[in-house]
């Protein structure tokens, strides 16, 4: 799929996966992230109900959607995960099928976040300690596993890439890759919008806080250093043919022999989530029945 890259991917480095990131910062975009997932300027609801529409539209309808439990790899602050689920099982119930699980997992699981949400909600637990996406196992017993990689696949390199989307192929059933950061024009725009948006909750955010003294200073220094984040994460933003190459590649192997080899099909697509610019690009590898 054509998606009018603008430039080259480069893997540059973001501030907030440095080991000497403030911890404020990265809870802070963590936080903006979570936010983000609910805002909404559609008649087609916030982006994390959309992205449960593609869910459910590519694992084949709601009956099959019904059969896994939904990994969310690389949770931060919960992502979208606490808007998909409700909305998900809801429609599930409606039509006289179970709820379905959802288990929240990071390299650096945000705890707090995490109690917070799952006390909400009986359908989501989570992994206390570390799970590296990159290695990732089965977290799903004898349900079919779901991974979703919502806003950070492009955090990783070609080679940790790789490992992730081997570890999917090898130990679920399908995967999910959502991004918003891309290499073109309506990514680039959405990104100082949204950075408009990240200065106003930062004040909010800080400015109840018994530190508000102290952060108030710092405050335009977070809204720079996402801009600059989310600037990186737009450059380092992958086609769906970069990232279908990540499995190919070493093979030598079209999309369509692998598929065929492997029994996966492998799907992708764009759909303006957010408008006037928000756009989402989505990824998705399905493992076809025996
Ligand atoms: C930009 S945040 C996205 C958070 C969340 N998915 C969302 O949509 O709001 C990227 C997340 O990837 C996590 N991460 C980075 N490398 C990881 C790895 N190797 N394994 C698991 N999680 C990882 C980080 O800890 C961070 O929480």
């Amino acid at each position: 799929m054509d998606y009018n890259v603008l430039f080259p991917r480069f893997h540059l480095a973001e501030i907030e996966d440095q080991p000497w990131c403030p911890e404020v910062f990265r809870t802070n975009t963590h936080k903006f992230l979570a936010r983000f997932w609910k805002a909404s300027t559609s008649s087609k609801g916030s982006p994390a109900l959309q992205a449960s529409q593609i869910l459910v539209r590519e694992l084949g309808g709601l009956s099959k959607a019904s059969e896994y439990t939904f990994v969310d790899s690389c949770a931060g602050a919960g992502g979208p995960t606490p808007v998909i689920e409700p909305i998900l099982n809801e429609r599930l119930r409606s039509v006289g099928l179970n709820s379905v699980q959802f288990k929240l997992t990071d390299l650096w699981p945000d705890l707090k976040a995490w109690r917070e949400i799952s006390s909400h909600s009986k359908n989501i637990s989570y992994f206390e300690y570390p799970v590296d996406a990159t290695k990732a196992i089965r977290l799903s017993g004898d349900n079919k596993e779901c991974r979703m990689y919502n806003l950070c696949f492009h955090h990783f390199d070609d080679p940790a890439a790789e490992r992730v989307l081997l570890s999917a192929i090898e130990s679920s059933d399908a995967f999910f890759i959502f991004e918003m950061t891309h290499r073109t024009f309506p990514s680039l725009l959405n990104i100082v919008l949204i950075n408009f948006q990240v200065f106003f909750t930062t004040v909010y955010d800080w400015w109840w806080s018994p530190l508000h003294l102290i952060f108030v200073y710092l405050i335009p220094l977070i809204p720079i250093m996402n801009a600059f984040d989310g600037l990186v994460s737009c450059i380092r933003g992958r086609t769906a043919d970069e990232t279908w190459d990540l499995l190919t590649r070493s093979s030598g192997l079209s999309v369509e022999e692998w598929e065929q080899k492997h029994g996966w099909e492998l799907r992708s697509g764009r759909e303006i989530v957010l408008p006037p610019f928000g756009t989402m690009y989505w990824c998705a590898g399905i493992k076809k029945p025996n």
